[in-house]
């Protein structure tokens, strides 16, 4: 055989090989027999979980966390948007597993990770969840194997940081393995749009990766957007985060010059928003929260510096978005001032400590820092909050107050920093002194005790 029938020989079986194990997939994929297993079973994993077993596939859930897998197990959901009786019905379907066992992985057809990535004290990517959920599954990986990425990551984490650590199980991304990004837009509490119903933007580490990927999420998602590479799908979604995070940044930027100007930036924004083109509504508020918008955009950050490039509006946007809790602090400040009330000693209650309306996640929350700010300015600072019974600050439990006249009207000053709907806002305005409304939950009130941000 001469030297080039060789090689020619070499990359004809090297191509068999590659269709081979992904006609096998794709064939599982096709006949919904393919089994699913999905790490981390959070605000991400979850729904995902229950969106795959509706159509019919085995999935399995690994949490490390027992009480997590025990209670789905249980049909107990702790996830907003996921009421027990969904949890119930397709628990009941005999489709669902949940483990804090990673051995299963083996029987897996595909594996999802929907793993925490946060940042570290300094505002840089935190992946050690990522890493170490990768590195259990070298030790699993099979040929034919389709891995895919969830959790929001800079461009490159899915090539450069997971790649070679499964591909220390002997085993090659694009031959023996599938590897894929496809970033979840899941957004909590939404009622129109869920993970079925949102366009899903795939990329693959290679050619036939994509098409494995693109087969897994058109089973359950209406429209699969695919793009050519996982840096790009990457990028897609730090660059939707970071959109937010600048043009919230912008609004809460009107918002502070409105306050020195007497312009109601409520009213301005609303009128702006009227224009039917080039124009999409975003509002100020106390400061931004969440697991994605203050986190999200400096992952990109940190990535372009390895590039000699500073991404500008990150962080001016994070400078003003950070800023907005001390602004709330000084407005609340300025409102006792002209009762001849110091913060020292005010009585401040508190409306809502999550990050945003209707959810019960507190993380990130700008709530927490202006509670903060407040006690160290000598506050006697309470909170009501109908979907955080409890907090724990400084290693000190918090609970919810009761709504009732006694305390809203005995607080020198009501502060409303989350819109959730099932309060009662007219009621407050009556019964409270004074309130400070972060929110323009009080819009179309006819009263001289509310001040808007
Ligand atoms: N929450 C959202 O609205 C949202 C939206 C889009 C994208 N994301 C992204 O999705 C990812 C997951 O976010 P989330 O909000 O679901 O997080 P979460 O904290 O709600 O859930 C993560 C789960 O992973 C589990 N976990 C952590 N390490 C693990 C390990 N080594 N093995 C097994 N399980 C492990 C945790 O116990 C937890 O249950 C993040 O990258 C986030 O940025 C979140």
């Amino acid at each position: 055989m001469t030297e080039i029938s060789a090689l020619e020989d070499n990359s004809q079986q090297l191509v068999d090989h590659q269709n081979c194990n992904l006609t096998a997939l794709l064939q599982k994929i096709n006949t919904k027999t393919a089994r699913v297993s999905v790490i981390g079973l959070g605000y991400v994993g979850l729904p995902f979980l229950l969106e795959k077993a509706k159509v019919g596939l085995n999935v399995i859930g690994i949490d490390r966390l027992s009480h997590r897998v025990a209670a789905v197990k249980a049909g107990k959901s702790y996830i907003t948007g996921i009421d027990d009786a969904e949890l119930q019905q397709v628990i009941a379907s005999g489709l669902v597993d949940t483990t804090t066992d990673y051995a299963g992985l083996v029987d897996a057809d595909v594996i999802v990770i929907c793993v925490p990535t946060p940042l570290d004290k300094n505002l840089c990517p935190d992946l050690q969840y990522v890493v170490h959920v990768a590195q259990h599954i070298a030790k699993y990986l099979q040929r034919g194997q389709l891995v895919s990425l969830e959790s929001t990551t800079y461009p490159g984490t899915t090539q450069e940081i997971i790649k070679p650590i499964l591909e220390e199980n002997g085993l090659i991304a694009g031959e023996d393995f599938f590897l894929a990004h496809s970033p979840e837009r899941v957004d909590p509490g939404n009622q129109r749009y869920n993970t079925i119903n949102t366009n899903k933007v795939v990329g693959g580490n290679d050619p036939q990766s994509l098409i494995a990927a693109e087969a897994f999420y058109k089973l359950a998602i209406e429209n699969v957007v695919s793009v050519s590479s996982a840096k790009v799908a990457e990028m897609v979604k730090v660059f939707e985060n970071t959109y937010r995070a600048v043009n919230i940044a912008l609004a809460n930027e009107m918002a502070l010059l409105c306050d020195r100007m007497d312009i109601n930036v409520w009213e301005v924004l609303d009128a702006a928003f009227t224009k039917p083109f080039g124009i999409m509504p975003f509002y100020p508020g106390p400061g931004v929260g969440g697991h994605c918008i203050p986190v999200d955009p400096h992952y990109l950050e940190w990535k372009a510096k390895e590039f000699h490039f500073q991404t500008r509006f990150i962080m001016l946007a994070s400078e003003i978005n950070r800023k907005m809790p001390k602004f709330v602090v000084d407005k609340i400040a300025r409102l006792l001032n002209q009762k001849q009330k110091a913060l020292n000693g005010a009585n401040v209650l508190m409306l809502g400590i999550t990050y945003k309306k209707d959810v019960p996640d507190y993380r990130e929350s700008p709530a927490l820092i202006i509670y903060e700010l407040l006690q160290r300015a000598g506050v006697n600072i309470g909170y009501h909050d109908p979907f955080v019974p409890e907090i724990e600050l400084d290693g000190h439990k918090i609970v919810s107050m009761e709504l009732n006249s006694t305390i809203v009207g005995g607080a020198d000053l009501v502060l409303i920093t989350t819109a959730h709907t099932t309060i009662d806002y007219q009621k407050i305005v009556d019964q409270a002194q004074i309130v400070l409304d972060t929110r323009n939950v009080t819009k179309g009130m006819q009263t001289n005790k509310v001040v808007l941000l």
